[in-house]
């Protein structure tokens, strides 16, 4: 590998060796003399009161140390009674065990804490619960009556409401020469990363804790759990070592947390609090939702009126929300408009943000619908993009900071080869099986949050990196070197990256694509001052060549300091630092994004996917055969680690469109396949031909490395691609996520 710049080179993950020879230790990997183990008894009625909880029988096992529930629990926990977490939504966060109410089925009621994690799960088999159960209702579709605004909260912030009606939208419609109205409806989808969620408290001679943590967010977990237990923010340290995948689902701090640190308190013990398989359909989920959509256009496929309406499921106890019904006029510069969205409180755990929340749901409403409007007027499905291409974003009136949607279009269109499609529905067949082709635009927000770095250069020539920061399994610890790398002209070898850990310098929590934008750029930033340190340093030096010198005159590279004036003259860092007595150079950063620049404009990544599906009609199957996404997301600083995250949304396209779903059945208020034998995902032999592809796009608002963040937009514009080539292919319009084989039978 060549050195500078590292920024644009495909670098692989620094720490994929470790992941792939089992190397690495994740949270529930870590252990310590005397540790125990907890197991979580969760509730098996949906709504209701424990009238009494027996734990006799498993208290008398040898090995057994303690049974936790709410009669028992220690008064230690929930000191705090408003905390809730960085991420929460408007309302009441759950509180384990804060009494014997039932809320939902699934809740974790009780905590059995044993010598070994078998004997703790069989203990908490002989756990007995009586419950007075009650009313209640889980059914989305039946309860539409009840649906109601959002409540605002801070969340609200990042996920903003629906923009006021614009026009007369009903009028518009209605005088529309062409029009198309449809439902959508989307199933309910768990989380299901590889590693499952884990905590491992080591409670420390003096009482302080080191929690290893299953998270995407060190310093959420740490704030939680001192508000939460009452505990000093310093006494409290949580690491999140490596993260195996995680999709949302840790944003929040989960309830194996919560058990895992209220166990080791009172027994003053360490222990380890891992789930299973059918405890992770228990702490939220993609919420499902009922969508419809009326878009109308003129003769020449200008969209002139654009409603989109959402029914979405949130639980009783918090108004969780996501963003599904703002897009189509981010997209679509209508007259018109009318976006509404309603939140139909039922008895089930709260919804959990899951990769591009809402915006996967939405969109595939929006592109389906434009793909049908486009049949409607004869006017091929890319060409109506294009003609109602938006250079600016007339939802707010505001312009994009870049946008390179078009090349977007362009470009693969080109390389699909979509020229090459019979525009007629059923036209194209291969053997016997019929061939569509589709495609449809993707948006994400493009957004950064306020982050700390700390970055120090020492006398062995490394450069130490320190955030706070996850790695949930994105290249996270990869990028960032790369960046710090460049920023003092280093080989990646010498660039000593700490992450995960809350004692670093503060970052928030990762998620929504703007983890680099936001501790990328503190890094960068840290960096920088970092060089005009070592320049003044270098300038304190007996006979220093660097006296007269600004930072603009010096370049740094290969380890030293040289002049631009005269390459031959340079200093090495390692001497600048043998001048400094061997002490560090050290410096911090707390990177604030200028959000009043930003609010003058729209920021989002855009893509476009291409999709070909091949159609077997006698057995229903669907064959994504090929597909391509095209993303235009700022400057890419590792294009492979880009291109795993829009792959992985790819594929999450296809489970989306035509595998995943929990299924509820709504007279037990309980869902049905909570494992990964009956919860369908792709295997290997559902995933053909993907492709990528990045456009050129300069960006210049965000952040200085001109980045937007690549991660929700791989699982946007793929869906709706998906059921628009099985329209193509078979002229059935099928608006039901996951489309199941009979429906095309
Ligand atoms: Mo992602 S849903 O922002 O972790």
């Amino acid at each position: 590998m060549s050195t500078q710049p590292l920024i644009g080179q495909s670098v692989s993950r620094l720490e994929g060796h470790l992941k792939v020879t089992g190397k690495a230790k994740y949270a529930g990997d870590y252990t310590t003399s005397g540790l125990l183990y907890g197991y979580i008894v969760n509730s098996t009625i949906t709504k209701g009161k424990i009238t009494a909880i027996h734990t006799e029988e498993a208290k008398a096992l040898t090995g057994v140390i303690e049974v936790f529930s709410h009669e028992n629990k220690p008064s230690l926990a929930w000191l705090d009674l408003k905390y809730a977490d960085m991420d929460a939504p408007p309302g009441t966060v759950f509180k384990p065990l804060h009494d014997g109410d039932i809320l939902c089925n699934g809740q974790p009621i009780a905590l059995v804490v044993a010598e070994t994690f078998e004997l703790a799960r069989y203990a908490a088999s002989l756990v007995r619960v009586e419950y007075e159960e009650e009313h209640f209702e889980t059914n989305l579709k039946n309860n539409l009556d009840k649906a109601r605004a959002p409540k605002i909260g801070l969340a609200t912030l990042l996920k903003p409401l629906p923009p006021k009606p614009v026009g007369d939208f009903e009028k518009a419609f209605n005088q529309s020469y062409a029009q198309v109205e449809a439902e959508y409806s989307h199933g309910t989808e768990h989380h299901n990363p590889l590693e499952l969620f884990a905590t491992t408290t080591i409670y420390e001679k003096d009482g302080k804790l080191t929690i290893y943590d299953k998270t995407q967010g060190t310093v959420n977990c740490q704030v939680y759990v001192a508000n939460v237990f009452g505990l000093s923010f310093k006494d409290v340290r949580v690491i999140s070592p490596y993260v195996g995948g995680a999709f949302g689902s840790g944003l929040r701090p989960q309830y194996q947390l919560f058990f895992s640190v209220l166990a080791a308190l009172q027994l003053k013990r360490s222990v380890k609090v891992m789930l299973d398989r059918h405890q992770m359909f228990t702490f939220g989920h993609r919420p499902p939702t009922i969508q419809h959509t009326r878009f109308g256009a003129d003769k020449d496929g200008k969209v002139n009126a654009l409603n989109h309406s959402a029914f979405a499921e949130t639980s009783q106890f918090e108004d969780y929300t996501e963003v599904v019904v703002n897009w189509s006029h981010m997209l679509y510069p209508a007259e018109n408009t009318l976006m509404e969205y309603k939140l139909v409180p039922l008895d089930v755990y709260s919804p959990l943000d899951m990769r591009a929340p809402g915006g996967s749901t939405g969109i595939h409403a929006i592109e389906s619908s434009m793909d049908e409007l486009a049949y409607k007027l004869n006017i091929d499905p890319l060409e109506l993009r294009l003609i109602n291409y938006a250079d600016r974003d007339v939802s707010v009136d505001r312009p994009y900071s870049s946008k390179e949607l078009k090349e977007c279009y362009l470009q693969g269109a080109e390389k699909f080869g979509w020229a090459n499609r019979n525009p007629q529905p059923r036209s194209m067949k291969r053997g016997n099986k019929l061939v569509g082709y589709g495609m449809a635009t993707g948006i994400w927000e493009a957004n950064r949050l306020p982050a700390r770095a700390e970055v120090a250069f020492t006398k062995q020539g490394k450069l130490q990196v320190k955030s706070a920061v996850t790695d949930i399994g994105t290249g996270t610890f990869t990028v960032i070197s790369q960046i710090a790398a460049d920023e003092l002209g280093l080989l990646l070898g010498d660039v000593n990256f700490s992450y995960g850990d809350s004692k670093m310098p503060f970052a928030p929590i990762q998620g929504g694509s703007f983890t680099i934008a936001s501790v990328g750029t503190a890094v960068r930033e840290a960096c920088k001052a970092l060089r005009k340190k070592l320049l003044k340093k270098a300038q304190k030096m007996e006979g220093s060549a660097f006296a007269d010198a600004s930072i603009d005159d010096v370049v740094f590279r290969e380890g030293a300091m040289y002049r631009k004036d005269d390459p031959s003259i340079f200093v090495k860092l390692t001497t600048v630092i043998d001048a400094n007595k061997g002490r560090p150079v050290k410096t911090t950063n707390f990177a604030v994004p200028n959000v009043f620049k930003l609010k003058k404009y729209s920021r989002a990544t855009h893509s476009a996917a291409f999709v070909e599906v091949e159609v077997d009609e006698e057995l229903g199957v669907v064959n994504v055969t090929r597909a391509l996404t095209v993303v235009a997301a700022g400057r890419i600083i590792n294009p492979k680690t880009a291109r795993s995250q829009v792959l992985g949304g790819m594929v999450w396209s296809i489970s989306k469109a035509l595998r995943e779903e929990t299924i509820s059945d709504y007279n037990l208020g309980k869902y049905m396949n909570p494992n990964l034998a009956e919860y369908h995902i792709p295997v290997h032999a559902d995933i053909h031909e993907l492709d990528v592809m990045f456009v050129e796009e300069k960006e210049e608002i965000l952040n200085d490395l001109g980045i937007k963040g690549v991660g929700e937009i791989g699982l946007v514009a793929m869906p709706p691609a998906i059921a628009n080539a099985i329209y193509h292919a078979t002229g059935k319009r099928i608006n039901q996520f996951p489309i199941h084989l009979e429906a095309l039978l």
